[in-house]
């Protein structure tokens, strides 16, 4: 059966997390690396942490949290910093194949979403920033359910909005566990393995495995 549109993560896929920091990387020294890695784990921790703890706070703040925890981990306590990487990380840069992907399956009638942990105003932010806003047809956050991925409660909205079964929908992501959940969630899931990670999570494998999203 033909799939009615594809629903695509932001942050990791759409949207390059470590552009921030590499803007800095003059300023910052060799730990940019080190520190942008620090605060993605983290801010991503603090999301699991916080749904298993029933106490959901919006991603931007715990974004902000994140960061504020790896410029003190790696000994670059420093406000101005912060407050600079902050604003950065509002207009992140897209990946360059995300525009002629979007493009080329919106001529091919798919319907496109994207599904996040991102707030409302940071994914509208960074879609408009980043010239994919009349792109997407729809964007479901994670604030409307006030849980994060991987609660099923956030992938159930999708199929909710566009009142369809999760088999027919193709959902794209760089984050494994994301499409861990989702092959559970029987989504058709891809798995956009940008840097050649390690495969896991072997019981919910993905439908399929690409390097870029030209390849989709
Ligand atoms: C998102 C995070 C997980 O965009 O990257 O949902």
């Amino acid at each position: 059966m033909a799939k009615i549109g594809y629903v695509f993560d932001a942050y990791g896929t759409l949207f390059d997390v470590h552009a921030a920091m590499r803007k800095l990387a003059d300023d910052i020294g060799p730990d940019h690396t080190a520190i942008s890695e620090t605060w993605r784990v983290k801010q991503l921790e603090y999301s699991w942490v916080r749904s298993l703890m029933g106490s959901y706070k919006e991603f931007w703040k715990l974004t902000g949290e994140a960061l504020e925890y790896a410029l003190k981990r790696h000994g670059r306590d420093d406000e101005k910093l912060h407050a600079k990487l902050m604003e950065l990380y509002w207009t992140l840069d897209a990946f360059d194949d995300v525009v002629p992907t979007l493009e080329r399956l919106r001529d091919d009638g798919y319907r496109i979403a994207i599904l996040s942990n991102g707030s409302p105003d940071m994914l509208q932010a960074a879609t408009e920033h980043s010239g994919i806003a009349a792109l997407v047809d729809d964007i479901f956050s994670v604030d409307a359910v006030k849980v994060f991925k991987t609660s099923p409660d956030v992938y159930r909205m999708v199929t909710d909005a566009w009142d369809s079964k999760a088999k027919k929908i193709g959902f794209v992501s760089s984050n494994r566990w994301d499409i861990a959940a989702t092959s559970k969630f029987e989504f058709k899931t891809v798995w956009l393995n940008r840097s050649g990670a390690v495969e896991e999570y072997q019981n919910y494998p993905p439908g399929k495995v690409i390097s870029s999203l030209g390849e989709l």
